[in-house]
């Protein structure tokens, strides 16, 4: 196996690859990560035309640069003993049509479509946001179940406001993509589009997507999420209907901190 040398980057996959194992979020193979690093970070030669691979969409602001992704079938738990093994790099080629496997693991995750389509809305939007995680929480998987919970703007409301602090830290609330073919470019394009606007995106029946400047950055909005709807499913099961914190308060607390114009009511 060709040998690659990101050791920061090595040790954020390893180190949220112990949380995500460790609060079992990521069973088995579930899940995957990636992160995308500016071409003047990178050394490397230009891709042969031989290992071009074609890409079912373009992705130009990607030309040129290069991403970290876990391998298809790696689990958190051992990615969180040791990231090298399960970690490939992938270059896009000069044009943003191609990419190609440059070193580490061979075989990438069945998301790849998904990665390539957000880090290249990342990279036109939010270019400080270069780490994208995907995991399949239970609490958040099951709020998907509950009727109702079928839209971004429901869910940000319900489960955002039954804790003071949540809101503050995703003022825009979190995305939704209805069920799409896991591994699908729908699925990646749909998710995409909802990344413009929020640092998560809920996966309905499947999971989250979370990004940030870091792994460990999109996995504490993770936590923040996933702490709220602890909450709603800790009311539920003891029989209380969750009365959430009022809309009033929300604009309030996001006025004290200068946040209110990422809200969107
Ligand atoms: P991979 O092992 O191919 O990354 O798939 C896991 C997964 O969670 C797909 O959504
Ligand atoms: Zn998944």
């Amino acid at each position: 196996m060709t040998k690659f040398s990101y050791a920061e980057q090595l040790d954020d996959f390893k180190s949220t690859a112990y949380w995500l194992s460790k609060r079992g979020w990521s069973e088995a193979a579930g899940g995957n990560m990636s992160i995308r690093l500016d071409a003047q970070n990178t050394t490397l030669a230009k891709l042969h035309e031989d290992d071009h691979i074609k890409l079912p969409v373009a992705v130009p602001y990607l030309a040129g640069k290069a991403v970290l992704l876990t391998g298809s079938g790696t689990r958190a738990r051992e990615i969180g003993m040791n990231a090298e093994p399960h970690i490939g790099l992938y270059k896009i080629s000069d044009d943003g049509r191609h990419y190609g496997w440059i070193a580490g693991n061979h075989n990438p995750s069945m998301e790849l479509p998904a990665h390539f389509a957000i880090h290249n809305a990342l990279e036109q939007h939010r270019p400080e946001d270069k780490a994208i995680l995907h995991t399949h929480p239970a609490s958040l998987i099951a709020l998907c179940h509950v009727p109702g919970f079928d839209n971004s703007k429901t869910i940000s409301d319900k489960i955002l406001s039954l804790q003071s602090e949540a809101r503050l830290i995703l003022p825009e609330g979190i995305g939704f993509v209805e069920h799409e073919l896991p591994g699908s470019l729908e699925l990646g394009l749909k998710s995409a589009e909802a990344l413009v606007r929020h640092h998560l995106v809920l996966w309905q029946y499947h999971g989250l997507l979370a990004t940030g400047e870091t792994l460990a950055g999109a996995f504490d909005k993770l936590e923040v999420f996933e702490k709220s709807a602890g909450v709603y499913w800790k009311l539920r099961a003891a029989g209380i209907d969750p009365v959430d914190i009022g809309k009033a308060e929300i604009k309030e607390v996001l006025t004290a901190f200068g946040r209110l114009d990422r809200y969107s009511s």
